[in-house]
């Protein structure tokens, strides 16, 4: 807290344990924050930031420390406590229900009634504003499964904002926001700080931290290991708390031999924008970069080439030869991979433990004469932890019980033990610590190097014009511009993805 101020502020943690099998995830931890501030929480993957929150939010039951709400001690044992108490919760990892609607979801549990039977026109007509203050174009009749996860998550936010929260808690809100959407979160931040609302902010990208927060507090390994205030918070500064030493400097972009039109594709359909034709072709050793807004078609794109989403039409052929459309086997047999979006429903078993994770799609190769060769995996499982320096107790370890960044990285390693012809990742970095970016970026440029071609979706700005060798930019289901490293700009990706182009780059 900054110096000077008498007062008590007014939520305060302090001295937060909680320990999970083998963890010991927080330790003694403390935390404060006051009405109109906003207060970032930083740290590498499984600092203990989500489980701190957890807490907070009535989700987890810590086994020391105390939650004072304006200087008085409170107990928080369940999430309507923390709820009575004012406390918002955005969770990491989304948990709406996809098959009702907004208002739906927004209201859940809470339904306002007449005649005892649900209001849901009342509930349709006091959803709508928070979608317009949110800058959501959509109506809150529309059915969850049909929004992208990037308006998910805005869904989320809109649900603590109704609930009248004091404190609202966001734990990585823009992780799959892109542009426009994140600059209109920060805004909306800003006004709900204007307004007497707390934000409690937990984000890896720490140049929205540095454009947001008046104070930054930072947990390692479960641990405070310092905070700053406004004045004080950059990138170095962040890094350092988070790290406790400097990061090895960046890897170079891999000027590799590129082969052209290794792998191609021609006039492909997607059901989501079944007017338009995407044609591209991705060089072998290349890094294509696919930028754009939320929804323009960029996730569909990856899923139709991959088969598991519907093509309605196209071609497309891997080193001179066809490859089949709407066969996920028939990719696969290829050596088209693709790392998906949202790692919860297509790219991790949760259930399962981490070790047979990493090695689930490579289990071919681990099984002889139908039987799974248990030693065999498990030193491949472990080669994968330590390649993607996957925090975990051990290779044993329940996949769910991993923190966000970590299961990401689970993901990746499943795929990276097979040998891919293309890789096509989709958001590859989401929720990843600045230390494991690096990791997984060097991880592609391996690949590339190797003569892998590589299609990578990011909604990160700095991350597609620091990786790719070509940015395509998608707006509304279609390729609007392709550029290549010379005319990279962040104004030019920016303008693509919003604006109509007359003359259309072909690729
Ligand atoms: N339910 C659980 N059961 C067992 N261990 C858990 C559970 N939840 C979290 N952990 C462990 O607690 C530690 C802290 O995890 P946490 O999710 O709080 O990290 P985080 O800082 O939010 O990381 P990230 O940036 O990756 O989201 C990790 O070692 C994680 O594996
Ligand atoms: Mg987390």
């Amino acid at each position: 807290m900054s110096e000077g101020s008498t007062k008590e502020p007014f939520l305060q943690l302090r001295g937060i344990v909680k320990r999970f099998p083998g963890v010991l995830a927080l330790d003694q931890v403390d935390f404060e924050i006051d009405l109109g501030e906003i207060v970032a929480l930083i740290g590498e993957n499984g600092a203990g930031k989500s489980t701190l929150m957890k807490v907070l939010g009535g989700v987890h039951q810590p086994d020391a420390g105390e939650i004072l709400v304006e200087g008085r001690p409170e107990t928080v044992h369940k999430v309507s406590d923390a709820n009575r108490l004012g406390i918002g919760f955005v969770h990491q990892e989304l948990n709406n229900l996809d098959n009702i609607n907004v208002a739906g979801n927004v209201y859940l549990g809470r339904e306002p009634r007449r005649l005892g039977l649900i209001d849901r026109r009342k509930i349709l007509a006091d959803t709508q504003p928070y979608l317009e203050r949110l800058g959501l174009d959509i109506s809150a009749g529309t059915r969850l499964d049909e929004l992208s996860i990037g308006q998910q998550q805005l869904v989320e936010i809109a649900k603590a904002l109704s609930m009248d929260a004091r404190v609202i808690i966001m734990d990585e809100p823009t992780s799959s926001l892109t542009l426009s959407e994140t600059d209109c979160l920060l805004a909306v931040m800003e006004e709900l700080k204007a307004q007497g609302i707390a934000i409690i902010y937990i984000s890896h990208r720490l140049g929205e931290v540095k454009q947001c927060a008046d104070r930054v507090i930072a947990l390692k390994d479960g641990k405070n290991s310092g905070c700053l205030d406004r004045e004080k918070i950059n990138h170095h500064a962040m890094v350092t708390l988070m790290v406790g030493r400097e990061l090895d400097a960046a890897h170079q972009h891999p000027d590799t031999e590129k082969v052209p039109g290794y792998f191609q594709v021609k006039d492909l359909v997607t059901t989501c924008y079944p007017g338009k034709k995407i044609s591209f072709t991705v060089a072998a050793g290349e890094i294509l970069g696919f930028a754009g807004l939320v929804g323009a078609g960029r996730s569909e794109l990856a899923q139709a080439i991959f088969g598991v989403d519907k093509a309605l039409g196209g071609t497309m052929s891997l080193d001179g030869r066809p490859v089949m459309l709407n066969r996920t086997k028939a990719a696969i047999d290829r050596g088209i991979y693709l790392v998906p979006e949202d790692r919860k429903k297509t790219g991790l078993i949760v259930e399962m433990d981490l070790e047979k994770n990493t090695t689930l799609a490579s289990m071919a190769q681990y099984r002889k004469a139908g039987l799974i060769h248990a030693r065999a995996e498990a030193a491949a499982a472990r080669e994968q932890i330590r390649a993607l320096d996957i925090k975990a107790p051990s290779g044993k370890t329940i996949a769910l019980n991993l923190s966000g960044g970590n299961q990401q990285k689970v993901v990746l390693g499943k795929w990276l033990s097979m040998d891919p012809k293309v890789m096509i990742f989709d958001e590859p970095t989401r929720g990843i610590d600045v230390g494991a970016k690096g990791e997984i970026y060097n991880l592609m440029y391996k690949l590339a190097e190797k003569g892998v071609a590589i299609i990578m979706i990011s909604s990160d700005m700095e991350e597609v014009l620091l990786v790719s060798d070509r940015i395509a930019v998608m707006r509304q289901g279609e390729i609007n511009g392709i550029l290549s490293r010379p005319e990279f700009s962040e104004e030019g990706v920016m303008q693509l993805a919003v604006e109509e182009t007359e003359e259309r780059h072909s690729a």
